[in-house]
């Protein structure tokens, strides 16, 4: 086992290329050919590993999907001694690789238990499409774990607890290790989206776990060039079977450049995340104490709600937080135009230092009463924090402030 998480992060996964490239080369290959009609015969049996058609698997995506299983078991083994055997499918955005886990582990009938605070796409998932299959949602606070277990007593029908820690966009953290324990109890599937985290900062399956998602659009890539998303499983044989036909039926595949660029990003995240987790802190410090703020919701700081929570499963609190302004919608919308380095958009966990501001953006259309019910104030301000010179973005973050 290779005891640095960055020498995992460079090296696990890599193959000695056939051409010798020293680096896994983008195959951009539709289709693989067969020497004879017998190999092709053996190749679709299953009795010979090898690549048929690449919305199946390809070269470049096998080394980015043996990546994240290494990252998400890197410096453990499980209770037996041995390293945690996992399977990982690559996917062409988040949302398909958690439709992929909706889709292969829920039927009609099935009740998905949640936490209130979830990424928008999730939520419309299961708000909206998956009811129209029969699979209905119950949205609770998963932070009180005597509601969770209410609620697991109270519905049989629930088959899987749904989590993101820390969740978008209030930086929400449910407590991991208490509601696998439930979920093992009343024998339930627990599903827990890591995009926020990602393996190096937290590791799901320590806690057993049974599925983690990410949206590898996010911090590993790392520099805001492509879409992507991951699905891992320690059942290795569900994910050999069951979620492989899914992911392959559904299309919602990976291609070969994005996951060239996800290997190339994720080599360094590590190096990004101790950057983007010490420049945060220094971020919270300096809006907790400014007059142009009200509230400033980091899981770093040890007044927010969660912060012991993230502490006993997290490294370091992470780059992601939010800040509310005094001074409502005008003071955000001002906010966000005096900004000079920092860059107005949506999505995280790139280089740069990203901010959103929710209501006249991503929330713009959701009436007040229902954004303000899940923490979507009209002075909400969402931050990715970057790595940056840390005076840079408090000198512009400064200047953008209203005193
Ligand atoms: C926590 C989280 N999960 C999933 C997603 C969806 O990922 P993608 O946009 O790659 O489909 C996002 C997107 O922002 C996210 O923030």
């Amino acid at each position: 086992m290779l005891t640095g998480f960055s020498s995992t992060a460079i090296h696990a996964g890599h193959e000695q290329d056939p051409h010798y490239a020293h680096i896994t080369p983008i195959y951009a290959s539709s289709t693989y050919v067969f020497d004879n009609a017998e190999q092709g015969m053996r190749r679709f049996s299953g009795v010979e590993p090898g690549y048929i058609y690449s919305r199946w698997g390809n070269p470049t995506m096998t080394e980015a999907e043996q990546k994240t299983c290494a990252m998400e078991t890197h410096g453990w083994v499980a209770p037996d001694g041995k390293s945690l055997p996992l399977k990982a499918i690559l996917h062409a955005s988040g949302m398909a690789a958690i439709s992929t886990l909706m889709m292969s582990t829920l039927k009609s009938g099935d009740k998905i238990l949640s936490h209130y605070s979830l990424y928008g796409g999730t939520q419309e998932l299961t708000d909206r499409v998956l009811p129209g299959l029969g699979i209905e949602s119950l949205i609770l606070d998963l932070r009180d774990l005597n509601k969770a277990e209410d609620a697991l007593k109270s519905n049989p029908a629930i088959r899987m607890i749904y989590v993101e820690t820390p969740a978008n966009p209030t930086i929400q953290c449910v407590d991991i290790e208490g509601l696998t324990a439930l979920a093992r109890q009343y024998k339930k599937i627990i599903a827990c989206d890591n995009t926020f985290a990602t393996p190096y900062l937290q590791q799901p399956f320590r806690y057993g776990v049974d599925y983690v998602v990410h949206s590898t659009t996010k911090f590993l890539n790392g520099h805001g060039t492509a879409i992507g998303g991951v699905l891992l499983g320690r059942d290795v044989e569900f994910m050999e079977t069951r979620a492989t036909k899914v992911h392959r039926l559904l299309g919602g595949n990976a291609n070969p450049f994005d996951a060239y660029l996800l290997i190339t990003g994720m080599k360094t995240l590590e190096l990004r995340m101790e950057r983007h987790c010490h420049n945060a802190m220094e971020v919270a410090g300096f809006m907790d104490g400014h007059s142009g703020v009200a509230k400033v919701h980091y899981n770093g700081l040890p007044q927010h709600p969660d912060h012991a929570v993230a502490m006993k499963q997290m490294r370091h609190p992470g780059a992601m937080m939010s800040i509310e302004l005094k001074g409502g919608l005008k003071a955000g919308v001002n906010f966000m135009n005096r900004l000079k380095m920092c860059t107005r958009t949506v999505s995280l966990g790139t280089c740069d230092t990203l901010l959103c501001h929710p209501a006249s953006m991503t929330h713009y259309g959701v009436p007040k009463e229902q954004r303000e019910k899940y923490g979507i104030t009209d002075g909400l301000i969402r931050m990715s924090i970057g790595i940056e010179t840390i005076a840079d973005i408090l000198r512009d973050l400064d200047q953008a402030l209203e005193v």
